[in-house]
């Protein structure tokens, strides 16, 4: 076959990569690999970042989100593929199974324990790194958008609000959290109450399988339709984009942050809203965090943060009604669009310009440790004095509590993988967040937040004690000897997602059975035939068999 001068430039540029890396054999036939599968127009240059180059480094630890995991001592993946298109997943996927090297996929990063960019299994591992794969086309006649899984939730939001004044989508507050991992998880914000989670409100997706196919919702089925939605996208496939439905949103939203010390009642305060927000209208949401602020007498306050879709006169209504104790006034009230509510819930001042949600780089670099739990009975006062004393020896860290009720009370736990719906009346999510790169900080505030979490564990639900998948905990799988372990998945696999794990786990079998897409928390395969697929088959089962080990190729 003849070689057009445009494809000669760039074969040969394949060739100087070859070169570089011809230090291995496995890049060799890797890279020649990718080559074959390749469609002509790949720019390889753009595709492949060798270790040892500056793209390299600085590509890694463009969205490597928790420092924890950027020092010098994780391991660093092989090589990193940054696809322009489908077809380039498609041939990333085809070449890394070939060569039975293990492949993470990452597109915002934010994956509490980095497991989208690190492993703590496998020595050798590709790095598939998604940023490129962004585009949003928002569609406001029929009300939906399609969106790739390498934007971030800012850009969704600011290409919605650019288009039409009377749509938006519920997701979370972090601008530069990525769809991909958002959606596949779960996705909540401040809408929830409304409209559920961003993974209730997605109708079709485009996914690359363990084979390498392009799949849209009709050609990969119900099953791993449903799978994605909630159950984690690693363990999966590679979703490339998703088509979500917009909601419809009123032009004026009303927002207040009222802040109670102490002395203020803050006790009193935080033991009555656990009664009354999860019975709140479904327009209004009311949000508590327990936290530092920097200056403060003792530091540690109660934040009650509201968004309403409405004006002020009907939010104060309601409060008046339900929560008269927390004293809301008219000029606490702020009316405003949605998407300044989507800045001011980012932590900006509504005024400043939208395109600042289109920065990527937004968030600052910390260290941090994040846990979650599910409150189902309301916690006595004195569980609240306990917290509020732990907060105050800490000197650092955050309670966040959203109240469930409303649209996710209507939805059946089985509707998605996560199962986390009625008969909830809050999430809880432990933060905590540090500069200091020092050993003992991180032992210091590490030990806080699992200190924490015991203290908690009578006050929250049991049988499974239940946790948020986006909230990525690798805790929750360790065994007495304090060791992570794939045996654990049993332990791990119900908090997240109760019931809907062996159905996770069944489709798992079928798309995946021999566990390519593997990572520390991944779902792991359950094989059965079609005819036990409706008989008993217990979780015994799922923990029999280990992951074979992957042969390397080197
Ligand atoms: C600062 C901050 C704020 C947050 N705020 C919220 C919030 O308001 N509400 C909320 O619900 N959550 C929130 N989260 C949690 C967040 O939703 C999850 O961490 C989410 O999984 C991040 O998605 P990502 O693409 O940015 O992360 P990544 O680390 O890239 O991905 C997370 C996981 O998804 C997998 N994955 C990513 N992309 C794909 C893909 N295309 N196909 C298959 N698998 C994929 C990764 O392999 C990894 O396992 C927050 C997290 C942080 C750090
Ligand atoms: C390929 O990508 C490199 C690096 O971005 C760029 O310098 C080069 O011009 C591109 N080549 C072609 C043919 O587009
Ligand atoms: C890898 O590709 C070669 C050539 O196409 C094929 O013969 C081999 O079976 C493949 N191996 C695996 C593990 O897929
Ligand atoms: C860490 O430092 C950054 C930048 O100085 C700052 O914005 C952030 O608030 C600090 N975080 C903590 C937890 O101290
Ligand atoms: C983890 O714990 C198991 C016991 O459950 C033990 O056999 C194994 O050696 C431990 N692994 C490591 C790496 O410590």
């Amino acid at each position: 076959m003849a070689l057009s001068s445009a494809n000669l430039t760039l074969y040969c540029l394949l060739c100087l990569l070859i070169s570089l890396a011809s230090s291995h054999p496995v890049y060799e036939r890797f890279l020649r690999c990718l080559s074959i599968h390749s469609p002509p127009s790949t720019n390889f240059s753009q595709l492949i970042y060798l270790p040892n180059t500056g793209s390299y480094s600085s590509l890694l630890r463009s969205s490597i989100q928790n420092l924890r995991f950027a020092s010098p001592t994780i391991p660093k993946p092989l090589l990193i593929l940054e696809p322009a298109d489908e077809s380039q997943i498609q041939a990333s996927v085809i070449c890394c199974r070939n060569h039975s090297l293990p492949m993470r996929v990452r597109s915002g990063g934010h994956d509490y324990e980095g497991l989208s960019y690190r492993s703590d299994h496998d020595s050798r591992f590709i790095l598939l790194d998604l940023t490129r794969l962004r585009s949003i086309s928002v569609d406001t006649e029929h009300g939906v958008a399609w969106v790739q899984s390498g934007a971030t939730l800012g850009e969704l939001y600011y290409r919605i609000a650019e288009k039409s004044s009377y749509h938006g989508f519920p997701a979370g507050i972090c601008p530069t959290v990525c769809v991909g991992g958002h959606l596949s998880g779960g996705g909540l914000g401040p809408l929830i109450r409304k409209y559920g989670l961003a993974a209730d409100n997605v109708l079709d997706a485009t996914l690359v399988d363990v084979n390498g196919r392009l799949l849209d919702r009709e050609s990969m089925g119900e099953d791993l339709f449903w799978a994605i939605r909630g159950g984690g996208g690693a363990s999966f496939g590679i979703i490339v984009s998703w088509k979500v439905r917009l909601v419809p949103v009123p032009p004026t939203f009303t927002i207040f942050t009222l802040h109670r010390t102490l002395e203020q009642g803050a006790i009193e305060l935080l033991n009555k809203w656990q009664y009354v927000a999860h019975k709140l209208h479904e327009d209004l949401y009311l949000k508590v965090d327990i936290q530092h602020v920097e200056g403060g007498e003792n530091g540690v306050v109660a934040v009650f943060e509201s968004l309403f879709l409405g004006g002020c006169a009907e939010l104060l209504q309601h409060i008046g009604k339900s929560f008269p104790e927390l004293e809301v006034k008219r000029n606490d009230c702020r009316e405003m669009t949605w998407i300044q509510s989507a800045l001011y819930f980012a932590g900006y001042h509504s005024e400043v310009p939208m395109e600042i949600l289109l920065d990527r780089s937004l968030q600052p670099k910390e260290f941090n440790k994040g846990k979650s739990d599910y409150a189902r009975e309301p916690i006595p006062l004195s569980g609240w004095e306990g917290i509020w004393r732990r907060f105050l020896e800490q000197g650092a860290g955050s309670m966040v509590m959203v109240p469930y009720g409303g649209r996710m009370g209507e939805i059946l736990e089985a509707e998605i993988p996560f199962p986390h719906r009625q008969g909830n009346l809050f999430s809880i999510q432990y933060l905590v967040r540090w500069n200091d790169s020092g050993a003992s900080a991180s032992e210091k505030h590490l030990a806080w937040v699992r200190r924490t979490y015991r203290y908690m564990s009578p006050y929250v639900s049991k049988h499974p004690r239940a946790a948020y998948l986006n909230y990525r905990d690798l805790d929750l799988g360790k065994n007495e000897e304090g060791n992570t372990s794939y045996l654990m998945a049993k332990v791990w696999g119900r908090k997240y997602f109760k019931n809907n794990f062996k159905r996770l786990a069944i489709v798992k079998g079928e798309v995946d059975p021999e566990d390519f897409f593997w990572s520390e928390q991944s779902i792991p395969p359950l094989v059965v035939d079609k005819e036990r697929r409706s008989g008993q088959i217990g979780f015994k089962d799922l923990i029999s068999k280990p992951k074979p080990l992957i042969k390397h190729f080197l």
